[in-house]
């Protein structure tokens, strides 16, 4: 008897296997995503756990952007990657097989991307949009932090990304679907009310909800100045070939206080003054022009740029790491576009992907696609630091790609760090 039902049980099984073919065209939200969410999405969603990389997340398809600039990748920009680790080498979850029809799912969806378009996000017909909702008072708001709980759901169940900003200005970048604690500082908000809204997405839509209206009260009235960095400094790698470099803010101050900037490079306890009390223009652009060789070679420096108002109110931003280069370098781009072509060609460039827009088969810039002059700290990081770039732990995905050997690693590092010239 005991014989009898387990074979009956695993005829059953293999009929259920053979009718199971993965779709040739799979689609994030018919096919893709409900594979992820059971069983990726415990290690891999936002923040991620489990000792898993924090600068992409499979809980939803865009690619995010965070508060400090950050670029934290979606499904849609991992498709390779996913299709790698979950398919062809089965190393995604740790310890767990995926099935065939799985595997074959995530590298249908993939093979679409090769194209140099995005995977297929798929189409949801009536679909529900989200919905956020304030279960805090809304108080009147001084220098105190403004502390908020937002809750957000969404009737079909999908899961929820997004934002809150008061007014136009991005305050918590990090929404996701139940209950979110908010805490941002009113200090640099004028006297007056503000509308609170929450910009959210299931990946199918994305819909702003006005949330209420915040009303900032500043005692004394002073309002510290607010400003934004025009130039991107993270990845950035700076050689006394390319030295003094030009860094632009926007700044502006909500009660007309004049103002003065202030830029100091940081490592660890080594701090060097770069500018000093530079007053913006009347449209409230500065425009710095730093001197980098005063900063000692190596990794992870980055500037604390500082804006003061007269009344003494400071804002601070912390930029991210850059590099610094002292060494010059009789290597030309000629000796190492080799090295590109050779590994990188196979994924790179791929021109319409969001933020792949890069040749590193060219020197300079083509219009809105960047050569490898203006990326070499992007790739200084990935291939030389991080050593992630070609992914070359990746023994299987046979021949797609030609690993980069120890040696080329060193000659595209002294090309880079000495300022990559043409
Ligand atoms: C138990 C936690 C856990 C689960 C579940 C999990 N991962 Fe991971 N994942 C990790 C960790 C840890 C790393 C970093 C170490 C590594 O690359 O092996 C990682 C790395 C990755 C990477 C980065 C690859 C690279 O080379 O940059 C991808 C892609 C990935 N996982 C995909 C998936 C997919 C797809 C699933 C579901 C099918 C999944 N993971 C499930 C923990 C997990
Ligand atoms: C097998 C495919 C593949 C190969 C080969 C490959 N890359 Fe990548 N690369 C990717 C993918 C996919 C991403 C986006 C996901 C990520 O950032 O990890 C990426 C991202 C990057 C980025 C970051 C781009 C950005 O805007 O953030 C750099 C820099 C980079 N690659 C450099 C290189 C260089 C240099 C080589 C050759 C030496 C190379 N890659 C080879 C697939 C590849």
């Amino acid at each position: 008897m005991r014989t009898l039902i387990s074979t009956t049980f695993f005829s059953a099984l293999a009929v259920l296997s053979a009718c199971e073919s993965a779709s040739s065209d799979p689609s994030w939200s018919e096919h893709v995503r409900p594979i992820v969410n059971a069983n990726c999405l415990r290690c891999h969603s936002s923040p991620s756990i489990g000792g898993a990389p924090s600068d992409f997340r499979l809980d939803v398809y865009e690619d995010t952007r965070k508060l400090d600039g950050r670029i934290i990748r979606g499904a849609a920009t991992m498709a390779h990657f996913v299709a790698a680790r979950a398919g062809v080498q089965g190393s995604m979850p740790p310890d767990f097989e995926r099935t065939p029809w799985e595997r074959d799912t995530f590298a249908n969806w993939y093979e679409a991307s090769k194209l140099g378009q995005l995977p297929k996000l798929g189409q949801r017909p009536n679909n529900a949009l989200p919905t956020a909702t304030l279960l805090s008072t809304l108080e009147d708001a001084d220098k105190e932090n403004v502390e908020l709980e937002v809750e957000i759901s969404d009737s079909d169940g999908d899961l929820v990304s997004g934002q809150l900003l008061v007014g136009t200005r991005v305050v918590a970048d990090d929404l996701q679907s139940g209950r979110n604690q908010v805490s941002f500082s009113p200090a640099s908000f004028a006297s007056e009310g503000h509308d609170l809204i929450v910009r959210i997405s299931d990946d199918y839509d994305s819909t702003d909800v006005n949330i209420g209206t915040l009303r900032v009260v500043h005692a004394d009235n002073n309002i510290a100045p607010t400003f934004t960095l025009d130039t991107q400094v993270r990845d950035r790698l700076y050689s006394d070939l390319q030295s003094p470099v030009s860094l632009q803010l926007t700044v502006s101050d909500a009660d007309g206080d004049t103002t003065l900037v202030r830029v100091i490079a940081v490592r660890g306890d080594t701090e060097i003054v770069l500018a000093e009390d530079v007053p913006p223009d009347a449209q409230g652009v500065a425009t710095l022009s730093l001197d980098t060789t005063t900063i000692p070679a190596g990794n992870n420096w980055h500037l604390r740029v500082i804006v003061t108002d007269f009344k003494g109110l400071e804002t601070t931003l912390e930029t991210g790491r850059f590099v610094v280069s002292h060494s010059t370098t009789a290597l030309r781009f000629s000796d190492v576009q080799s090295i590109f072509v050779a590994s990188c060609r196979s994924c790179h460039p791929r021109i319409g992907i969001r933020n792949m827009n890069h040749n590193f088969e060219e020197h300079a810039d083509n219009g809105e696609i960047l050569g490898v002059n203006s990326l070499r700290g992007l790739i200084y990081r990935r291939v030389v630091q991080e050593r992630n770039m070609p992914p070359g732990s990746a023994k299987t995905l046979a021949d797609e790609w030609r690993a980069i050997t120890d040696e080329e690693r060193n000659t595209l590092s002294e090309y880079l760090l000495g300022g990559s010239p043409n």
